[in-house]
């Protein structure tokens, strides 16, 4: 188990600023706060991130800068400049839940920009730019190995979010010794706004600040070049949503549900988050 203390604990080495794809609400925000309580230079990027008037940071600390991952030339234009070395923070997202053949070619368009495409193009921009080291702190999901239902594109997406940035590792060594991955995948968030119009037990799901805070934490006592860690909520009575921290990649699990041992399927609720 990991620490899953939120409270701020100092970064190693010299990083120097924080860059939250994301950044401007939801798990995002808080992986941003926390970065700023651990003495970053913070850039949120959102499409709600409003230019400042003056430059500088906002009233919560934090810079933001206006990105639409849905729009190339959004993606090809926002500003990348940052000071190294960096964190930088793959968390923007959508989720959809809908049968493929109910999906429209533009929410299919759409939603492979924002959780796939965009992000790549954005971070490679990113990547091209900085001078320094560079840890990349992804958030994907545990929908990236868990069976769900009528969530094919949204799944396939944070799988492929996931693939990618462990294959991207080996030439991140190459370009610098020192950058470093951390794949995290969580399970549900009580963050009402993403999941809209479903009716859930945000009581049952994991806190975004307290998920925060051991994010940062395992990034802090990250030594090798890659880690990849599962957080999980809790689903024992009186400690729902708890997080649960364990390390490691898991297996998908197989798609349809488990057989009992008539060879009947089981009547197991599906997983939501
Ligand atoms: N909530 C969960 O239960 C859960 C569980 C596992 C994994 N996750 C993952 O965690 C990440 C954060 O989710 P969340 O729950 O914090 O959701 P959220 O509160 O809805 O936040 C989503 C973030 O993505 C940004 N975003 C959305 N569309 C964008 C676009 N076109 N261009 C640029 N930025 C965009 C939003 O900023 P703007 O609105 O300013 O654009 C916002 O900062 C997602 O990748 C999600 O898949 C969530």
């Amino acid at each position: 188990m990991s620490p899953t203390s939120p409270a701020a604990r100092p970064l190693p080495g010299s990083f120097r600023s924080a860059a939250v794809i994301g950044g401007t609400h939801g798990l995002g925000r808080a992986l941003a706060l926390a970065a700023r309580d651990r003495g970053l230079r913070t850039v949120v990027y959102g499409r709600s991130a409003a230019p400042l008037a003056e430059p500088g940071p906002d009233p919560d600390g934090l810079l933001p800068r206006a990105l639409n991952l849905c729009d190339p030339q959004s993606v090809r234009t926002a500003s990348v400049e940052l000071p190294s070395p960096c964190y930088v923070l793959w968390v923007a997202g959508a989720f959809l839940k809908k049968a493929l053949v109910e999906t429209t070619e533009d929410e299919v368009e759409q939603l492979t920009r924002l959780l796939f495409s965009g992000p790549v193009l954005f971070l490679r921009r990113l990547l091209a730019e900085a001078e320094g080291p560079v840890h990349l702190i992804t958030i994907a999901s545990s929908s990236s190995w868990k069976r769900r239902e009528r969530e094919s594109l949204y799944c396939g997406l944070k799988a492929a979010q996931a693939t990618f940035v462990r294959n991207l590792v080996p030439e991140l060594l190459a370009a610098h010794p020192e950058n470093r991955v951390t794949l995290v995948n969580p399970g549900g968030l009580a963050v009402p706004d993403f999941h809209t119009g479903l009716a859930l037990d945000f009581g049952a799901m994991m806190d975004p600040g307290e998920v925060a805070g051991i994010v940062w934490n395992i990034a802090a006592d990250q030594r090798r070049a890659f880690t990849e860690v599962q957080i999980l909520r809790s689903r024992e009575p009186g400690s729902e949503g708890t997080p649960e921290v364990s390390y490691g990649a898991r297996a998908p699990q197989p798609p349809e549900e488990p057989a009992t041992a008539a060879g009947e399927p089981a009547a197991l609720p599906i997983q939501h988050h």
